[in-house]
């Protein structure tokens, strides 16, 4: 590998690794901005409050869903920076043997040229971030870019736009190395639009194939990478969204995965993108059984781990039950979800 010594090759090799083993272990994403987590607690019946109530009740929040989180099912957890160096919940996660993570991507800005889509910034103080971020307990990141899928007619994604996410997701990826941290490079592909499955397979595969090319052209080591991507779907104001199975999600996403993903990279972990659990679940699980049933003669059968890296679908409804103050039901219901992924991970469920 041209940009890493041997012993901090092999660390990141082995973490990324253990994010995906035992086989059906994976990730619960836990980076939402606080205004993404307040609106969470508002949706599931909590008054809004003020500035301090506010970070009072989602440092509690997090440190009583850290304390639940299982780790025979969940290998790791992505914190956003706040949860890790303030209030520095990391320690509860790794004295269980759950692996640290942190949100590494900024904010985002719309892409003059092309205002529905969309810069992700961050990448000037990245390497000082990530450094404090190992400091304090941190072994992966990740770094989400959102990909506009349209019909052809409406024209998302540009070509600018993919060339400049896959470009920051290679730095990105160049950089957490650098820093000792497993990159996680996630290429969100919506599916709020009118694009049908055949369309997202081709944004899906033109984005991950770009985004692989310019990690290469970067020295990522791909051994000690994992990516993010969501699955192919229709969008859901294609008609033809109704009409399609958890068997055709499979399908689509081993082809996807196949046709786009090099062998070297260490697994696959996807979002859930604000799909419901039990959806969330199917199609994880569906596309585990397709490989699972895939002949060795199949490209299927060399796929990497494919596992899930939720959040929402894990997540929601125990932040209901929190909200009500059952911290009993919360814990269930968190254990519940994180089983059932565990389970689809393996094709099991
Ligand atoms: P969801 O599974 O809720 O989409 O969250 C995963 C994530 O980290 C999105 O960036």
């Amino acid at each position: 590998s041209p940009n890493h010594s041997p012993s901090v090759a092999k660390e990141l090799i082995e973490t990324a690794q253990a994010l995906l083993s035992p086989r059906g272990r994976g990730i619960y994403a836990t980076d939402e901005s606080p205004d993404v987590i307040e609106a969470a607690f508002v949706a599931a019946g909590h008054n809004s409050s003020s500035g301090d109530e506010m970070l009072k009740r989602r440092k509690d929040w997090r440190e009583t869903v850290y304390s639940a989180v299982p780790s025979e099912y969940i290998s790791g957890v992505i914190l956003y920076p706040e949860t890790l160096l303030e209030f520095k919940l990391g320690p509860i996660l790794t004295n269980k043997g759950v692996i640290v993570g942190v949100r590494a991507n900024g904010e985002l800005a719309p892409i003059p040229a092309s205002p529905f889509e969309f810069l992700v910034q961050g990448l000037d103080d990245l390497l000082t971030k990530l450094q404090a971020a190992r400091a304090a307990g941190a072994r992966f990141s990740k770094w989400r870019v959102p990909i506009a899928c349209t019909s052809p007619a409406l024209g998302l994604p540009t070509q600018t736009s993919l060339d400049v996410q896959a470009e920051t997701l290679a730095i990105y990826a160049s950089i957490s190395q650098q820093a000792g941290v497993v990159p996680i490079v996630e290429p969100d592909v919506e599916f709020s639009a009118d694009a049908d499955l055949a369309r997202s397979i081709e944004v899906h595969q033109r984005a991950i194939r770009l985004i692989f090319d310019r990690c290469a052209r970067h020295g990522v080591l791909l051994e000690g990478t994992l990516i993010k991507p969501s699955y192919p779907q229709p969008g859901l104001k294609s008609p033809s969204r109704a009409k399609t199975t958890s068997n055709d999600i499979a399908l689509a996403t081993a082809t996807v995965i196949s046709n786009s993903v090099p062998s070297a990279v260490a697994g696959v972990v996807f979002l859930s993108g604000g799909l419901s659990t039990p959806v969330a679940l199917d199609f994880l699980s569906a596309l585990n059984k397709l490989v699972n049933a895939s002949p060795r003669s199949s490209p299927f059968s060399r796929l990497p781990p494919l596992s899930f890296s939720y959040g929402r679908a894990l997540q929601g409804e125990a932040i209901r039950h929190w909200v009500k103050g059952d911290r009993e039901a919360m814990k269930e219901s968190l254990l519940r979800a994180a089983k059932g992924c565990w389970l689809a991970a393996k094709g099991e469920l």
